[in-house]
């Protein structure tokens, strides 16, 4: 989590690190903080509890500075304090330092610092870093020596030359962007200006050091060479397009993402190749696993169902951060990840977990520059562009997608008619599922088999951007337990099928409210694919209805990048 921005050289700086920060904002928004060099040679440093709308209104004067840098946080250690937001300077105030990630020597570290006399004055890991750099002074490239943990930084020192020093150790991305005249640091490519032409990333152990004059990379201390590689920035994709929100905007993608995805999957050569290889790995498995977290979790749910159904093939999903080493894995199984950004940490601590058993692993990735997409030995990209509301939408629907295009088993026309499907479904989504004209106070979403996977889906989407309670449970379970929640202040969504009437019955008999949801056409099997549609657009209209952003969740981030 957390989103680092910085621009050196050129104009504006102020202003286009906090519209970086902008863009990064999903990645975390309970506070917010930059630092620039004045023409006083001083750092000043200015943060906000909140959002970036609340550090624009901290940020009186934009004055002319060499270089700013940027943070936009998600807490994980440290409460929600301006003391504990970033930049973090050193005891002097001569080194800021903006980080992601988690410093688990932390503790010795500060001790460390305390033998030296420099008190710490936060509650968060991150201090620690800009006063370690101040104490190894020429050796700032071997500090990965001196900290442990996953964690990338970039840091400015008032008595150096006008310039970043960045380091990453493990997984967390940093990219390091050129303009004509200006220098970008981002932790995603999304937030590069559209003049940015080429593109560094760092690897896990490298460290750098960015003037305008020269720039020097590091290997765990060692000087290393690292090219530019070209770069075409994404800015088209990040507008919201005339829709009030990133979800409302993302949820209307859907039918044109599924036009890429059955275009693209049918006639790319190297999707085609990949797809072969794919069955290959496939017909040599004796069970797949299919590892996931939230959204994605319950797109594994119901491709490990199709699996089962189509090719009569042993499949698991797991929930990444519940699969262990005594998952009864080995080399005889194909593992499928599933995840939008990439990043997550659960799931690539399951890549792991896989790799040490030797088990090939396969990525449906959104992100195809991701860690979990380089990780994987064949990556299957979900073809979305970025997805910037926390809540995941469009990439659910990709995800269910290219897992049925890879299954193999279903008539080409029924992909082709999907998109016109995902289109009608959308155009009468508030008609499929009216909402009452007063709150409910606790809802439920049922179904059976797949539509239970569906259940969850919804379930989860609303109780996200809605803050109520809201479950997903199989319809026949209900008589099991929960019906004794169900009064006249719950209201109960059912997807449609057989056997679930019974279900229906139960609520209603007490008070409950039901509002059906029918299946969109008995034609396609695939239409389960875009019956998520009105359940992703009540959970909308809820939130607007409570004037909640549903861009924007609280407690939430868009990519969990800590486990
Ligand atoms: C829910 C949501 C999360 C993510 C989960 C996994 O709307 O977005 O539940 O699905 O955090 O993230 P990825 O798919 O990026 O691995």
């Amino acid at each position: 989590m957390c989103g680092i921005f910085g621009c050196l050289g050129g104009q504006n700086l102020i202003t286009q690190t906090l519209q970086g920060l902008r863009l990064l904002e999903y990645r975390g928004y309970d506070s917010a903080g930059i630092v620039y060099r004045t023409s006083a040679h001083k750092l000043r440093v200015i943060k906000a509890l909140g959002d970036i709308d609340c550090l624009t209104n901290q940020i009186k004067t934009r004055p002319d500075t060499q270089l700013c840098l940027g943070h936009t946080r998600w807490a994980t250690n440290g409460g929600v304090t301006l003391k504990n937001a970033h930049p973090q300077v050193s005891f002097n105030k001569q080194i800021a330092v903006v980080h992601n990630g988690i410093i688990e020597n932390y503790a010795t570290c500060r001790t460390q610092l305390m033998e030296k006399q420099i008190n710490l004055k936060t509650d968060v890991d991150t201090e620690v870093i800009p006063n370690i750099l101040y104490l190894l002074k020429h050796n700032k490239h071997n500090i990965h020596n001196f900290l442990h943990g996953q964690y990338v930084f970039a840091a400015t020192d008032i008595t150096a030359a006008p310039g970043f020093f960045v380091a990453k150790r493990g997984t967390l991305p940093l990219h390091i962007g050129k303009a004509a005249d200006t220098i970008y640091l981002s932790s995603d490519l999304l937030a590069f200006p559209p003049t940015v032409q080429s593109l560094i990333t760092l690897n896990d152990g490298d460290t750098g050091e960015i003037t305008t004059n020269a720039i020097k990379f590091y290997h765990l201390g060692k000087p290393i060479t690292k090219n530019w590689q070209p770069f075409t920035a994404f800015s088209e994709q990040t507008d919201k397009n005339g829709f009030n929100t990133y979800m409302a905007k993302e949820i209307h993608e859907i039918p044109t993402v599924i036009e890429r995805l059955v275009t693209d999957y049918q006639q790319d050569n190297d999707l085609l190749l990949r797809q072969r290889e794919f069955h290959h790995l496939l017909s040599k498995a004796n069970c797949v696993h299919l590892c996931a977290c939230g959204t994605s979790y319950h797109a594994a749910l119901i491709l490990a169902h199709l699996i089962e159904k189509h090719l009569h093939q042993r499949a698991i999903a797991h929930v990444s951060s519940e699969f262990t080493d005594d998952s009864l894995i080995d080399e005889q199984n194909l593992a499928i990840v599933i995840s939008q950004s990439g990043e997550t940490a659960d799931t690539l601590t399951c890549i792991s977990t896989l790799q040490a058993h030797h088990v090939p692993i396969v990525a449906l990735c959104n992100v195809t520059s991701s860690s979990i997409a380089q990780q994987s030995q064949l990556c299957f990209p979900l073809l979305c562009g970025p997805e910037i509301a926390v809540a995941s939408t469009k990439v659910f629907c990709a995800a269910l997608l290219v897992g049925c295009l890879l299954i193999n088993r279903f008539d080409p026309a029924d992909f082709t008619a999907l998109s016109a499907l995902a289109r009608t479904t959308l155009r009468d989504a508030r008609q499929l599922i009216k909402l009452p004209a007063t709150r409910p106070q606790k809802i439920f979403f049922i179904g059976k088999q797949i539509d239970y996977f569906l259940a969850l889906e919804s379930a989860l989407k609303v109780k996200e951007v809605t803050y109520t309670h809201c479950e997903g449970y199989p319809a026949n379970e209900l008589k099991h337990g929960p019906l004794s929640l169900v009064d006249s202040h719950s209201l109960a969504v059912v997807y449609q099928g057989n056997h679930t009437d019974n279900a229906v019955a139960e609520i209603a008999a007490r008070g409950g409210q039901v509002i059906n949801l029918p299946p969109l056409t008995p034609d396609n099997p695939l239409s389960f694919i875009v019956r998520i549609i009105p359940a992703q657009i009540m959970a909308l209209d809820m939130a607007e209805q409570l004037g909640i952003n549903p861009d924007k969740p609280r407690n939430l981030a868009k990519s969990v990048t800590v486990l």
